[in-house]
């Protein structure tokens, strides 16, 4: 299994990243909230460049924002390699996915947990990753909410019958616990599980979950 932390909920992102560089995560997730498409704000370019701009550990961006293409222009700064969107957030899907394309990005399309997965199906030949929201966007440590498993198993279960190759991740509560729950995912993003503990291990715990 593939790790994504989220840095969301630490305390000290400065501190958090440095730490993370150490582990074994396999990308630093940053979710990106507008104060539109979510009621809560994060964090601007200039706050993060510092700290991002000469990291090792390859980034997954998570916009939750309405004004795409304008967030796209800023974080791809940042050569991440993913930078997901909610199919929530905009009519202009296939557009979105070749402008992201085009700058040399993966590109990966989120659902919120109350989006029916079979919407996300017409752009799956398209995409790098789909993202299932196991919690509400907009804020860390809530709880997983069960009914994303069957998301999950209907992604893989299309992709084995497409012959697809997107990467299947999920965002939002993600434990040594739920983790048993989404065997069928290649990627758990985690915030509040890994950065409020010990870092190191609850990586290890969830990468290893996998390999049974
Ligand atoms: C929620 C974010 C998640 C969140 C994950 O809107 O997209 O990435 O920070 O954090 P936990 O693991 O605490 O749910
Ligand atoms: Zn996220």
């Amino acid at each position: 299994m593939k790790v994504s932390t989220s840095i969301l909920s630490s305390n000290d992102i400065g501190i958090c990243i440095s730490r993370l560089e150490k582990t074994k995560t396999d990308y630093i997730h940053l979710d990106i909230m507008d104060g539109k498409f979510v009621s809560n704000k994060t964090w601007h370019l200039d706050d993060l460049v510092s700290y991002l701009e000469n990291i090792e550990k390859p980034l997954d961006v998570h916009l939750m924002v309405e004004d795409i293409i304008n967030y796209v222009n800023e974080f791809s700064f940042l050569n991440p390699e993913y930078i997901t969107f909610h199919l929530e957030a905009t009519d202009d899907i296939d557009n979105i996915i070749r402008y992201i394309k085009s700058q040399g990005i993966k590109v990966g399309i989120s659902i919120k947990p109350n989006t029916s997965v079979e919407l996300v199906y017409p752009y799956l030949k398209d995409i790098d990753l789909v993202l299932v929201m196991s919690v509400e966007p907009g804020m860390g440590g809530q709880k997983f909410i069960p009914s994303s498993k069957d998301k999950i198993d209907k992604l893989k279960e299309y992709k084995i019958n497409n012959g697809l190759d997107y990467v299947i991740s999920v965002d939002g509560g993600i434990n040594s616990e739920t983790i048993k729950l989404v065997g069928n995912s290649d990627m758990v993003v985690s915030g509040n599980f890994i950065t409020s503990g010990d870092m190191e291990k609850n990586i290890e715990l969830l990468k290893d979950y996998s390999a049974e």
